[in-house]
């Protein structure tokens, strides 16, 4: 298993390869998704949702991003491991983002990371890239910006929030960005973003135009079934194969027919 590096993903995006990423937060996960043959593997501030039982993703701490981040990249063989820096980790100052960043290379042994924001990141994102900082920018939907917007919902729909996210986009490739993540983008405008760019565009409730797609890993596994939005395609019952698991196990322990011999040990 090679490993993946911003090369390959510049290469299979001029090849025309789709991008698959998936977020992770723990390495056993990591390493069955790595297996399976993800190309990125987000280390998403969602783990303040998934992981910790926020509602938003604002409580979520650099150290804790940091412990995850590293927790999978020992899960990780191939796949390219992006720390997502969390709220006010970054957005303070340049140097904030500057040293956010490092810790994150070089504690979290992530080989990226992903910051949102609009034009006024483009200089934060050309000073993290010439440091050896490599960079994927968030745009459209930014859940750290909730208590902003109120409220989570589509960008891109009319044409001057359309022109807005052009030239973010366009910014941020100038500034160095090696891919762009397009949240909760109108379809017509991800694909117009995606086409006018040259680094790849990782869309999620963005529509098929962007160049890859990402889910967060425990929506696409079933475990929240009353998390259902437009844009999640579900892919397993998750949420239904663990308990199932666990119910067998609770009642294999109530009956005494587990451990049996096969799980035991004796004395000499
Ligand atoms: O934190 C996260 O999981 C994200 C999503 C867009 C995938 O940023």
């Amino acid at each position: 298993m090679r490993k993946i590096t911003l090369p390959h993903i510049a290469e299979k995006h001029r090849k025309g390869e789709r991008i698959a990423m998936v977020t992770a937060y723990d390495s056993t996960m990591a390493s069955i998704v790595d297996e399976a043959g993800i190309d990125m593997i987000l280390v998403g501030d969602s783990l303040g949702m998934v992981i910790q039982g926020h509602d938003t993703t604002i409580p979520v701490k650099l150290d804790e991003v940091i412990y995850h981040t590293s927790c999978v990249a020992r899960g990780t063989k191939s796949a390219l491991v992006m720390a997502d820096l969390p709220f006010m980790s970054y957005q303070a100052s340049r140097t904030q983002a500057m040293l956010a960043g490092g810790r994150a290379l070089k504690e979290g042994m992530a080989d990226a990371v992903k910051i949102e924001g609009g034009l006024e990141m483009a200089e934060t994102v050309r000073m993290m890239t010439s440091a050896g900082i490599p960079v994927m920018a968030h745009i459209g939907l930014k859940p750290q910006s909730i208590r902003v917007m109120g409220t989570y919902k589509i960008h891109g729909k009319s044409l001057d929030d359309a022109k807005k996210l052009l030239e973010e986009a366009k910014a941020f490739e100038e500034a160095g960005a090696f891919s762009l993540l397009l949240e909760g983008v109108a379809v017509e405008t991800a694909t117009e973003i995606t086409n006018s760019v040259s680094i790849p565009t990782v869309g999620i409730s963005s529509g098929p135009g962007c160049s890859g797609q990402v889910l967060v890993i425990y929506d696409l596994l079933g475990f929240n079934p009353s998390f259902n939005p437009k844009f999640l395609k579900v892919y397993a019952n998750g949420r239904g194969f663990i308990a199932d698991a666990v119910k067998d196990y609770i009642s294999e322990v109530k009956s005494g027919e587990f451990p049996s011999e096969q799980h035991s040990f004796h004395r000499k």
